[in-house]
């Protein structure tokens, strides 16, 4: 007899699209042996265009100020205990030479929304990080901002921006932020990124309260129109000192599951097991990988300003040096039979 579950994936994999029957069927599935079937279609497909390969990005959380104010997130700026710092553009370039003495050919520039780092000191920043390192990539994820500010710091150099549409059903962001913020600013934010020429990834928490399979099934629609070139799902994890403080946190092996059907449904896609699902489970990271992830993203911010870009509680490698952290990566992929690519790392349909 013919397993319908298997039908389903093996139907995702050739037709790269899913009904919302097919996505409930995923997330509620518990036999083990669809599970694994489901993750082998995943990393088989990663490895059709991107061999057992993984791109690290260095991550620089510069700024830990955010004028924001998101229900779930620890650097609100209703966080009053929150200890508040700002990196000089010379600190993020001293973190730039470092990660590239390390190899690293990406640096993501990330931050809360932040109004003391004008367009003129991004673009200044960006411009510096292009001339010392021009064979490295910059990203930014510096949230929402007017379509001529994306435009600036295009021409200054920067060639990829992350920003999460978070949800895409604008009744379930209404949950998740206060009312001035909204998912229409964001998903236009991202056409708008989208139209200048930017590499662009976007989205979503994993188990947000509220969330069902209807408000993923609409994430993953907004996603197929926008067609991005990079895709970061986490899973939410509560911050103590957050309205959602007594929230339960998002479910693992749901982020997993949605890493497979998104590679599924976005085979070149550069999707990162994020530190976040490294947090909630300790293989997490690995385990994203064997979902069908493919990028990682290690911290290369200064150690002294570690802790205090504290998105949720726990969050994992706050007290290691950069380097430390790349030695335990490269260790924890080869032991899965991976290795560490030593390109930039841009979609296949932006190489150079
Ligand atoms: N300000 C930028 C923005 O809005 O895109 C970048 C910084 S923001 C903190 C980066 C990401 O952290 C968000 O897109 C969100 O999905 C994630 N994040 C925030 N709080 C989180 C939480 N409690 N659990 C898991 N992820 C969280
Ligand atoms: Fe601004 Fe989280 S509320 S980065």
């Amino acid at each position: 007899m013919e397993d319908c579950f298997l039908r389903t994936v093996a139907e995702i994999k050739e037709n790269q699209k899913l009904t919302k029957e097919q996505l409930q069927s995923i997330l509620t599935d518990r036999d083990e042996a669809h599970e694994a079937a489901l993750f082998a279609a995943a990393t088989e497909v990663a490895e059709q265009t991107f061999q057992k390969q993984i791109y690290l990005r260095g991550l620089i959380e510069f700024t830990n100020y955010c004028k924001n104010d998101c229900y779930y997130c620890g650097i609100r700026c209703s966080n009053k205990k929150a200890e508040r710092y700002r990196l000089s553009k010379e600190e993020i370039l001293s973190c730039c030479d470092k990660g590239a003495a390390l190899g690293f050919r990406t640096f993501v520039l990330q931050g809360g929304e932040d109004p003391y780092y004008t367009d003129e000191m991004i673009c200044g920043i960006i411009s510096e990080i292009k001339k010392k390192h021009p064979d490295c990539a910059v990203t930014l994820s510096i949230g929402e901002k007017p379509k001529e500010s994306y435009r600036r710091f295009f021409e200054s150099g920067a060639e990829r921006y992350l920003l999460r549409q978070e949800t895409a059903d604008e009744a379930h962001y209404k949950t998740m932020h206060p009312p001035a913020m909204s998912a229409e600013n964001r998903k236009q934010c991202l056409w708008d990124l989208k139209e200048i020429g930017y590499q662009v990834g976007c989205g979503f928490l994993v188990g947000t309260p509220g969330q069902t399979a209807t408000e993923i099934y609409e994430d993953l629609h907004f996603m197929q129109k926008l067609q991005p070139q990079m895709i970061g799902i986490g899973p939410f994890l509560a911050h103590k000192d957050t309205p959602w403080h007594d929230r339960p946190d998002g479910s693992v092996q749901d982020t997993l599951r949605l890493l497979a059907v998104l590679r599924l449904l976005f085979p070149k896609a550069l999707l990162p097991a994020t530190t976040a699902l490294g947090t909630a489970d300790p293989k997490g990271r690995e385990k994203g990988i064997l979902a069908g992830a493919n990028v990682l993203m290690p911290n290369l911010s200064p150690a002294a300003v570690r802790e205090k870009y504290l998105l949720y509680d726990g969050k994992i490698c706050t007290g290691e040096e950069a380097a430390e952290c790349v030695r335990c990566l490269k260790e924890r992929i080869e032991r899965i039979g991976y290795t560490i690519a030593e390109s930039r790392g841009d979609h296949p349909d932006f190489c150079r």
